[in-house]
């Protein structure tokens, strides 16, 4: 297992003074591998998430991602006490709330809401839009409003963007962007101050996908919401996010804010994943390099020794085979007043600017 217990109190390198609302540390979730029937026994786990540390400031979006199965959808759940951590923390205001129980958890909950990737079966096809906004009203009575619960629900589909009038409509009467919007306005049922969305957007068309991102972006000023956006692909989550963080089979790899990560990435996996993201500019598009990831990404029940990118990276040595480099500001940058002083696991990190700005 990874060295998970020294990051329990460091926070990130990087982090302001500001007090974290979220702050995870030293987070893993080994789910069991088991073999046999009548004598099940552990053969092993899959290290979805094995060692994670990072906060959430109020009011920011941090933007996560990272290839499919790196662990992303883990980590929210685990952010959302939907699942119970192998190790480490999650804490709310400084309050670890895997330890939570009971009434405690249930006002953590609320302020902690979920937006899902998939629109078409996050939404029960059999309530109207007005019961599914409102149910989170049946289950915390104690924040409902005290009047008219539909003019409520009216308000939320005003707010995000549909007629008021389709209150009483099913599911299935909605387009993938539509119903993305009702799956958000459940989410701002309760006013919660955090909004976990795992990959809100990745199931929509892309012309749809921008007014989707655009919304978040105006309810979180409206509200005051502190979003992590959980992505894919690089590119949608530059728009929304004020820092990204990276992750590769169960770590975070690189996390800085979006100047250092799309500007100064210096983690070979972050300049592996910017040189496909698409670029507008013709010009610069024929300028830019694209690094082509060799192998597929290993299993995370056997997650290679030392950096876990080792098998696929262009620039690995004898070092990233013996030893697990750390999330921290790398030694060729400490100190320096630059945007690659920032954090990522890398024992040869070095900046390389893979998009090219445009001249
Ligand atoms: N309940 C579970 N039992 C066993 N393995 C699981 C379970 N949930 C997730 N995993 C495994 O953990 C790893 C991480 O899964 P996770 O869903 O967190 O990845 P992800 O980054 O969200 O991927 P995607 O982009 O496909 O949504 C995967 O190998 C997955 O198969
Ligand atoms: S530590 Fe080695 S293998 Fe890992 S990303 Fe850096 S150079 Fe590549
Ligand atoms: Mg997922």
């Amino acid at each position: 297992m990874s060295d998970t217990t020294t990051h329990l109190t460091k926070a990130p390198a990087g982090a302001t003074d500001r007090e974290p609302i979220l702050s995870v540390r030293g987070l893993v979730k080994h789910f069991p591998l088991t073999q046999g029937i009548l004598f099940r026994k552990q053969v092993g786990a899959v290290k979805a998430v094995d060692g994670v540390d990072f906060d959430l400031y109020q009011g920011e979006t941090l933007g996560i991602v990272g290839e499919s199965g790196c662990g992303k959808s883990t980590v929210a759940r685990l952010l959302m006490n939907l699942e119970t951590p192998t190790a480490g923390q999650v804490l709310y205001k400084g309050e670890d709330i895997t330890k939570l129980t009971g009434k405690a958890l249930k006002v953590v909950r609320r302020n902690i809401q979920m937006v899902f990737q998939d629109p078409y079966t996050s939404l029960n096809p059999r309530m109207t839009v007005g019961d599914i906004i409102g149910e989170p009203y049946e289950i915390h009575p104690e924040v409902a409003p005290k009047g008219d619960r539909r003019k409520a629900v009216e308000d939320l589909l005003d707010v995000v963007g549909l007629n008021p009038e389709y209150i009483n409509r099913y599911p299935h009467q909605f387009s993938g962007g539509q119903r993305q919007r009702i799956g958000i306005a459940r989410g701002l049922a309760l006013r919660p101050e955090i909004i976990v969305a795992d990959e809100p957007v990745s199931a929509l068309d892309v012309s749809v996908q921008a007014q989707v991102v655009n919304l978040m972006g105006r309810l979180q000023d409206e509200f005051n919401l502190s979003y992590m956006f959980i992505a894919h692909d690089l590119s949608i989550v530059r728009h929304i996010s004020d820092r990204v963080g990276v992750m590769y089979l169960g770590k975070v790899v690189e996390i800085g804010n979006d100047d250092q990560i799309y500007e100064h990435p210096t983690h070979p996996y972050t300049q592996a994943l910017l040189s496909a993201v698409p670029v507008p500019d013709p010009d610069a598009r024929d300028r830019r390099e694209r690094i082509i990831l060799v192998g597929d990404v290993p299993s995370p029940a056997n997650p290679p020794s030392g950096c876990r990118f080792r098998t696929r990276c262009w620039k690995a040595q004898e070092r990233c085979t013996l030893e697990e480099p750390l999330l921290a500001v790398p030694a060729v940058f400490r100190g320096l007043d630059s945007p690659a002083a920032h954090d990522s696991a890398c024992h040869f990190a070095e900046e390389k600017q893979v998009v090219p700005t445009e001249e």
